[in-house]
């Protein structure tokens, strides 16, 4: 989920459905089932590795209900191994039943295991569920097709049978591809200020050619996915990624690069007066899990700047930190930061910018200024 609170739309109808229909009954510990799915979180723990302990409580808790031919699949994104690692795991904790070996055959009345990543777009989960292609990777022979089967009830999209090492290595190569490509974005921002240029007319020009699409410049990647599964691939082969640390290392500097920005604007004015619009790490989400407007707005109050935060989603601010209504506060204030672009925002009045020194990395302002057919004071 995108986080506390987050209410995926239509699922509150669904899941009320399902309960009344008697199709869904919740416990706190699993029962005996022919498939069991894990789908728990698997942040970054010390040292940039993946934080397993999650999905090892899982395999634990479901290990003293598993019966001979029954199927494990795990769904959370974990680092290249995990699912071999499972499947030893739930062995040492089950030596009466038989597990598949990876590549090897399945025995007779062995339990199966597969990985099956998610690809959900929080917002868009139900549509996505149904219709997303899904790679489903299994550990021996025959665990695809078995986990397949589950799938095929409610899949409408491809399901595409692979190894579990291959399933792995595909999720964590999408979500770091992504942050290779804002990395790139962020980087050309960054010397398109260097030389004077508008970074997001230049990005828009060069789109224009047949095969580049570049992505947009922002404040840098937060969230549980895209900033943090890059390390579950770079992990255990660190001198085989050295492009994916850079573009890490690319998008964690950009709140510094942002926030510096922002201390400078403050700098014009004895008792400068601060807004922030945006908390949340991506637009239209309340989600702040490593958030970079977050990140931004900690190191001003840190340095002793007074914050005001405006953001529709996220309803608790860091200590120190005054939530407002977005127009009452640009109106009060010198120096406005939008950090997030929400949906929200872009149908503020421009006019509320005019006289204000505004920081705006992902280039609402400007554009909403174009929209109303308004001069840019900026
Ligand atoms: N949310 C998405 O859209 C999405 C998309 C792609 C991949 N993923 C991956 O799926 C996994 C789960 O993500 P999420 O956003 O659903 O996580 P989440 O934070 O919403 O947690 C999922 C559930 O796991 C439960 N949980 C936590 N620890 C547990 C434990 N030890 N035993 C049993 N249950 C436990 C939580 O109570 C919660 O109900 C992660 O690996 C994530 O990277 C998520």
């Amino acid at each position: 989920s995108p986080g506390p609170g987050y209410r995926e739309p239509g699922l509150d109808a669904l899941l009320a459905r399902a309960l009344a229909g008697g199709r869904l009954r919740v416990q706190s510990a699993p029962a005996p089932a022919a498939f069991h799915l894990i789908a728990v979180p698997t942040p970054l723990a010390e040292g940039r590795r993946a934080d397993l302990s999650a999905v090892e409580a899982a395999a634990d808790a479901i290990a003293p209900v598993l019966r001979p031919g029954d199927t494990v699949i795990l769904e959370s994104t974990v680092p290249v191994g995990t699912t071999e690692r499972l499947a030893m795991r739930l062995a040492a904790a089950r030596p009466d039943l038989a597990f598949p070996l990876r590549g090897g055959g399945s025995p007779p009345a062995c339990v199966h295991l597969a990985h099956v990543p998610e690809r959900v777009l929080p917002g868009r989960a139900l549509h996505e569920l149904v219709h997303n292609d899904r790679v489903v990777g299994g550990l021996g022979a025959g665990c695809a097709a078995q986990a397949a089967q589950l799938y095929r009830a409610f899949v409408r999209g491809a399901l595409m049978p692979v190894d579990c090492r291959m399933a792995e290595l595909v999720k964590l190569a999408e979500n770091a591809f992504r942050d290779v490509n804002i990395a790139f974005a962020n980087e050309l921002a960054a010397l398109s200020a260097r030389f004077g240029v508008d970074a997001r007319a230049a990005i828009a020009l060069a789109n224009r050619h047949p095969r580049v699409d570049i992505l947009s410049p922002g404040v840098g990647v937060g969230g549980h996915c895209v900033a943090v599964d890059p390390w579950f691939l770079a992990q255990d082969a660190q001198d085989a990624a050295p492009l994916i640390r850079a573009a890490r290392a690319v998008n964690d500097a950009v709140p510094w690069r942002v926030a510096a920005q922002i201390r400078a604007a403050c700098a014009r004015f004895a008792a400068p007066r601060l807004t922030c619009l945006g908390l949340a790490y991506k637009p239209d989400v309340e989600d702040v899990r490593e958030s970079p407007a977050m990140a931004i707005v900690r190191t001003l109050l840190a340095e002793g700047l007074p914050v005001v935060i405006c953001d529709p989603f996220v309803s608790e601010v860091p200590e120190g930190a005054v939530r407002r209504d977005a127009a009452e506060a640009i109106t009060a204030a010198d120096v406005v930061a939008v950090l997030v672009p929400h949906t929200a925002f872009r149908t503020l009045d421009p006019l509320l910018f005019a006289g204000k020194v505004v920081v705006d990395p992902s280039g609402l302002v400007r554009q909403a200024a174009r929209q109303a057919d308004t001069p840019l004071f900026v």
